[in-house]
């Protein structure tokens, strides 16, 4: 069976020409995982999908996991992690931006990106969307890469960056604060939450995707923090300083996105290892369900620091 590819705007695919419910063998299977190796966003629109379904849709990709960070998940599925807005959670997750209250908005990042080894990638069904906002951000980091100049990529090649977990986005160098304010029961810190203290990771400012050997610019702004001794590649403080500002800004370039406003059925499968993603937050009260599957990741991509 030829699946039908749509491109959507700027970044990734939408993929028609195939029943979820039916077995994907063979030459789909293998079609499919290509369609995910070559453009890291694929969109999938009105399947009628089961939670079965999903699990086994998600398996061509890989092998799955739990998330680590476990908020909600299915009893009768634990490969299924149930993102559901409920007010006790919400009152963590509101901030104000710009004067405007928002739950559940995240900045560009990749999952597990703090630990070292991210997932390699995720698959997210919309259950009940949101009457309004609510998107779902993609950035194909693999583009952002091969639109930098030789005289940058030369550098990069010899450069770390260092991730720093942190509960306070205060705390994030290099996201946009212009506007924000914590809620007053934002975190303070990780056990705040239940979560662990992460030590800080350093990766390769260019990572080659272990399976497709494309290089990605591994820079995403969420808990990125410094490079490691600059000096060795010839960078002052100020200097590294100013080239994370602007490879962070290259990053928020507009072509390198996928902006997707949910649809019931609509289901999209990224590659962690390639694409950041980030939300664009919906107003507390929002009702609004996603269904999530998680794709193992089995290379370490970043090495740990100050473990202790
Ligand atoms: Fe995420």
């Amino acid at each position: 069976m030829a699946l039908e590819t749509i491109p959507l705007d700027n970044v990734g695919v939408e993929v028609r020409g195939f029943d979820i419910r039916e077995p994907v063998t063979g030459d789909l299977r293998d079609e499919l995982v290509n369609l995910w190796n070559e453009h890291a966003i694929l969109l999938f629109r009105g399947q009628e999908v089961t939670p079965e379904n999903q699990i086994a849709f998600s398996r061509i990709f890989g092998e799955l996991e739990m998330h680590p960070l476990k908020a909600t998940t299915s009893l009768d599925y634990p490969e299924l992690f149930m993102l559901v807005n409920e007010p006790e959670k919400e009152k963590y997750m509101a901030a104000s931006y710009n004067g405007q209250t928002l739950v559940n908005r995240l900045d560009w990042h990749m999952d597990l990106h703090y630990t070292g080894k991210p997932n390699r990638g995720a698959l997210l069904r919309s259950v009940v969307c949101a009457e309004q906002d609510g998107l779902t951000g993609f950035g194909d980091l693999a583009m952002a890469y091969e639109a930098l100049d030789e005289e940058t990529r030369a550098l990069l090649e010899k450069l770390e960056v260092v991730y720093s977990f942190s509960m306070q986005r205060r705390h994030m160098r290099y996201v946009d604060l212009d506007g924000y304010e914590p809620g007053p029961c934002s975190p303070r810190k990780p056990a705040d939450v239940g979560f662990p203290n992460f030590p800080d990771v350093a990766y390769p400012a260019v990572v080659t995707h272990p399976v497709t050997g494309r290089k990605v610019l591994e820079i995403v702004e969420q808990f990125l923090d410094r490079i490691v001794s600059p000096h060795k590649a010839g960078l002052c403080n100020d200097e590294s300083i100013e080239l994370l500002e602007r490879l962070v800004a290259h990053t928020r370039k507009p072509e390198f996105h996928y902006f997707h406003l949910w649809e019931p059925g609509d289901m999209v499968l990224w590659d962690n290892w390639r694409a950041m993603h980030c939300a664009t937050g919906v107003p507390p009260g929002t009702q609004r369900v996603i269904h999530r599957t998680t794709i193992a990741g089995d290379a370490t991509l970043g090495r740990v620091l100050d473990a202790g």
